[in-house]
């Protein structure tokens, strides 16, 4: 029976990505892990806590164990408003009765979670992993500001496995920097700005790097990985280079709106409809598909995308 109304949604959203990951996985494609099947849970906000410069950290907690997770793993809210937002969970995966996320203020999405108040009941699509953590025996985890939020539960893993690691943080200033006071004693650089030596300067040509930050904090540690094998994982997608402006047709609406050459049709799309469903904004997730296209990376040669269902 089709289910109606937000837990509708979540419910097909979920058995969307289960399909998706199976086609990717007959395919040869890389696995994206599920720590538990994808499914909504509702979720209430137990406690909110500020953990660095425009960063607030929740706790969700249910009424009874919740799915577990491995390091790694991120959770899709879908927040009051409507809007949905992808955040990974950087509380204790042994911890079954809640789960934390920390939230860096940016945007519409991110500003209605600081604003939230103990007590807020939210749907919560139960954890996935696009970026599991092997446990190699010697690691380098590179955080770019917020990025931490994704490695602070491998860091503690590696840790806790006695494997030799590193970590390099780097913010804008330390007070940007979450989660500081938390991390396992060991070999942490904590630098603020860009400049200094190469990321990697220090790093064993053994270690496996494993980064979450900005796209040119990626591109320069590509560009010093040598043998090393690198994860990585994004929050933002890459910016768009040598794009060209084009037209989006809303087919039910007859409305039409113009895509810049920098931004993507999801971009242009999420201004008219900020509910409109958004997961990892790069192309992988199929959270935004609709009429078989992924609006986030679709780019028509003929500079008009009608998208007949909206
Ligand atoms: C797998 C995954 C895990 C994530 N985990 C976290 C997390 O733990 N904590 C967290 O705060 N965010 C995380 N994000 C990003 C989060 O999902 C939202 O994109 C972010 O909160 C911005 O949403 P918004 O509605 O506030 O901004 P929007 O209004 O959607 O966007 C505002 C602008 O900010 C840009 N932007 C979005 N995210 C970032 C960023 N991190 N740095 C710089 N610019 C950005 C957007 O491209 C846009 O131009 C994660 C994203 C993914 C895909
Ligand atoms: S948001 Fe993930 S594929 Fe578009």
């Amino acid at each position: 029976m089709r289910r109606h109304g937000p837990e509708g949604f979540m419910a097909r959203l979920a058995a969307r990505d289960e399909r998706y990951n199976a086609l990717v996985q007959r395919l040869g494609g890389r696995a994206r892990p599920a720590a538990a099947p994808s499914r909504a849970l509702r979720l209430q906000v137990t406690a909110r806590e500020h953990v660095a410069d425009d960063v607030v950290a929740l706790r969700l907690e249910g009424d009874g164990p919740l799915p577990r997770w491995q390091p790694g793993a991120h959770v899709a809210l879908r927040l009051p408003s409507g809007r949905r937002r992808t955040y990974s969970l950087c509380g204790d995966p042994l911890d079954r009765a809640g789960y934390r996320v920390a939230v860096r203020r940016l945007g519409g999405g991110s500003a209605e979670l600081h604003a939230l108040r103990v007590g807020t009941e939210l749907l919560v699509r139960a954890p996935r992993n696009g970026f599991p953590f092997a446990g190699e025996p010697e690691v380098c985890f590179v955080a770019g500001g917020i990025g931490l939020t994704a490695l602070l539960p491998m860091v503690v893993d590696a840790h806790r496995l006695g494997l030799r690691w590193q970590l390099v943080h780097v913010g804008r200033s330390r007070g940007s920097m979450p989660f500081t006071a938390e991390l396992p004693p060991g070999d942490v650089e904590l630098r603020v700005g860009r400049a200094g030596p190469p990321l990697l300067a220090h790093v064993s040509p053994q270690a496996a790097v494993y980064l979450c930050g900005p796209a040119s904090m990626l591109d320069d540690v590509r560009g010093q990985l040598g043998g090393r094998s690198l994860h990585h994982e994004r929050f933002v997608p890459p910016p768009v280079v040598g794009g060209r402006p084009f037209v989006l047709e809303l087919g039910r609406s007859g409305r039409r709106l113009a895509v810049p050459a920098d931004r993507s049709a999801l971009d242009v799309l999420l201004d008219a409809r900020p509910d409109y469903p958004v997961g990892c904004r790069q192309g992988y997730c199929g959270t935004c598909t609709v009429d078989g296209v992924r609006v986030c990376v679709e780019r028509p040669d003929g500079g008009l995308l009608r998208l007949g269902s909206l």
